[in-house]
């Protein structure tokens, strides 16, 4: 497994990650996952597959509401070990693999799930193509990225809670190595333009777009709420396979 793809093997990143996730009124919680389950809609009697799994702590609840079959595809073997005691007694599965080598087989999926996994990975087209093959007819892929405002340019993350943000190098793709959580971690930026082809030229039919706009509701801090109405921190796209 390439080790500079596997960074949340590191256990000081792995621990600083877990902590922000149970942070109050982290974005996650307030932002992506809301949104996300509004655009999964009810998920009974679905086979999941779900690209940069990390716990697989959807799979478990998509799983508790009826999913058929959870499929989780992750490249740290931390998460894996994480994902594999969240799901221990589902019938979910983890395969330990990048989601660059990973391949669609020949049983096909209702759902492709990545959440927040898709700006780790620098040649998304054959990603793309590849979920096109692994959904069925109707089928429909859902992904949240970090917008692309935000992974255009890291600079303003040295000032730690960002009150300002930077956008720049908007036009230009590709690496952006920056710290975070006190190690130093590479994200790809793609356009928001580029997302929309990648889909389009999949062969995929766009549904919804999702900017990750906050409603009030799932804040306990209006004042994080206030400073989440400032810029989008997440995109998150739905998008089907023509019947
Ligand atoms: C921010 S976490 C999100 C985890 C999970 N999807 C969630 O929303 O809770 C990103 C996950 O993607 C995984 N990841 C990053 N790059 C990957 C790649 N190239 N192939 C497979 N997994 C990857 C990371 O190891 C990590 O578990």
């Amino acid at each position: 497994m390439p080790e500079d793809k596997a960074f949340y093997d590191n256990s000081e990143l792995l621990s600083g990650y877990l902590a922000h996730r149970a942070r109050p009124d982290n974005p996650n919680d307030t932002l992506e996952r809301p949104l996300f389950l509004e655009l999964a809609g009810d998920l009974t009697n679905l086979d999941i597959l779900d690209l940069g799994c990390g716990n697989a702590a959807f799979g478990k609840e998509a799983l508790l509401q009826g999913a058929r079959s959870y499929t989780g595809i992750e490249v740290s073997q931390s998460m894996v070990d994480l994902a594999r005691q969240m799901l221990a007694d589902t019938s979910g599965q983890v395969r330990h693999e990048s989601i660059e080598t990973w391949r669609a087989q020949t049983e096909q999926v209702d759902l492709v799930s990545s959440r927040l996994a898709l700006h780790y990975v620098e040649n998304l087209e054959s990603v793309f193509q590849e979920i096109y093959e692994v959904l069925c007819p109707g089928g429909r892929v859902i992904i949240s990225v970090e917008h692309p405002v935000i992974t255009s340019n890291f600079e303003s993350l040295a000032e730690g809670r960002r009150t300002t943000w930077l956008v720049n190098n908007y036009f230009k793709p590709g690496a952006r190595v920056h710290q975070w959580l006190g190690n130093q971690v590479t994200k790809y930026h793609h356009t928001l333009e580029e997302y929309f082809n990648l889909v389009a030229d999949a062969g995929l039919e766009l549904k919804h777009v999702r900017e990750s706009r906050p409603k009030k509701s799932y804040f306990l801090s209006e004042e994080e709420y206030e400073r989440r109405l400032r810029i989008p921190l997440f995109l998150l796209i739905a998008a089907c396979k023509p019947r």
